[in-house]
């Protein structure tokens, strides 16, 4: 399904609804989950609504520390005890393919939360920009990596979490990796993270009749550890940007995990896939000079096929 083809979603939530609330009355009894980066910020509170519900949840993670008290922490506050942790690192291939082959049985849904924001300028030993590598080729690989178990679930869903900071850069297929162009961190990462809607437009056009849907989404504006490379003054200009501090409303993490848990459980998604939610609906098209909506380039289909050629060709290379 299309945006075109369908209207747009909506839903009786709204841009202050907890993750909690959007779960509450849904079972995930039996439902398998991993969720990418669960052991910080929207990615703990994502976590923790799923588990919840009932759901085994898997937080993949490279610190497994932080994803060890996490853990235990869920456990605590939600009595349920299948919280497991496993590593992952998704700038490191090896590390993103032993957790694809490690995995074993079906994986009802799939979350690929976790991100590097803003980043100074770093590259992999591939040579691939650290933000693309991260946010979209590791996601990549692990969701490609993990088809077999998504079709085994019959109606798995994954969750692609973007940002409005897609508004700030296409896919600049002509130089992704920086290696022609001045490094520039802010398109660096809305170049990744137009990636993450384009992902979420192909993979369903390929994976729809083995039951899979894949959505993308923007959590809205959290204070978490993403901003740690983000001066206080960059910060200040945003939300100057944004209209002074009543332009920006800052989310509490329960708050920034309610878009993730609708498009990980809502039955009003059943089906739904290739989409760009926010504040708990489908998001509209951008309108100039918003920083609302999603961009035209971030749905286009061509580009949605170029992109998944082009990260094949760079995993395999
Ligand atoms: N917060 C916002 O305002 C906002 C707005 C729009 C979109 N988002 C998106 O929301 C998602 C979650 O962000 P957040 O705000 O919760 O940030 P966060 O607290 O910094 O969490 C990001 C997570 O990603 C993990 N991560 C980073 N690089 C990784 C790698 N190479 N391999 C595995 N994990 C890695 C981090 O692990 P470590 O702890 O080990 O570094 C952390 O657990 C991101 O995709 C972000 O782009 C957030």
């Amino acid at each position: 399904m299309t945006m075109t083809e369908n209207s747009r979603i909506t839903t009786p939530f709204t841009a202050t609804s907890t993750a909690a609330e959007v779960v509450d009355g849904i079972d995930l009894t039996g439902r398998r989950v991993v969720v990418t980066g669960g052991a910080s910020g929207i990615g703990i509170e994502t976590a923790r609504a799923l588990a919840g519900a009932g759901a085994e949840v898997t937080l993949a993670v490279r610190d497994l520390d932080a994803g060890e008290r996490t853990a235990n922490d869920i456990v605590a506050t939600t009595g349920n005890k299948q919280i497991l942790v496993a590593p992952l690192d998704l700038a490191n291939q090896a590390s993103v393919a032993a957790f694809t082959s490690a995995w074993d049985g079906p994986l009802h849904v799939l979350v690929n939360n976790a991100g590097v924001m803003a980043s100074p300028e770093a590259h992999t030993p591939e040579g691939w920009e650290l933000q693309f590598a991260t946010n979209h080729l590791g996601h990549f690989a692990l969701a490609t990596g993990l088809h077999r178990a998504l079709a085994a679930a019959g109606g798995a869903r994954v969750v692609s979490v973007s940002s409005s900071a897609h508004l700030r850069s296409p896919i600049v297929f002509e130089d992704i990796h920086f290696r022609e162009r001045a490094y520039e961190p802010w398109s660096a990462y809305g170049q990744s993270k137009t990636a993450n809607v384009l992902f979420a437009v192909e993979a369903t056009k390929r994976w729809e009749s083995d039951g899979i849907t894949v959505n993308a989404l923007m959590p809205g504006g959290i204070r978490t550890n993403l901003q740690r490379h983000v001066s206080q003054e960059d910060l200040d200009r945003a939300v100057a940007a944004a209209g002074g501090a009543s332009g920006i409303t800052w989310k509490t993490p329960e708050q920034g995990a309610a878009t993730s848990v609708l498009v990980a459980t809502s039955p009003l998604l059943e089906g739904v896939g290739g989409r760009y939610f926010e504040d708990c609906e489908e998001a509209g098209p951008n309108r100039p000079g918003s920083r609302n909506g999603v961009a035209a380039y971030a749905l286009d289909p061509e580009a949605a096929a170029r992109l998944w050629q082009v990260s094949v060709e760079t995993l395999t290379r």
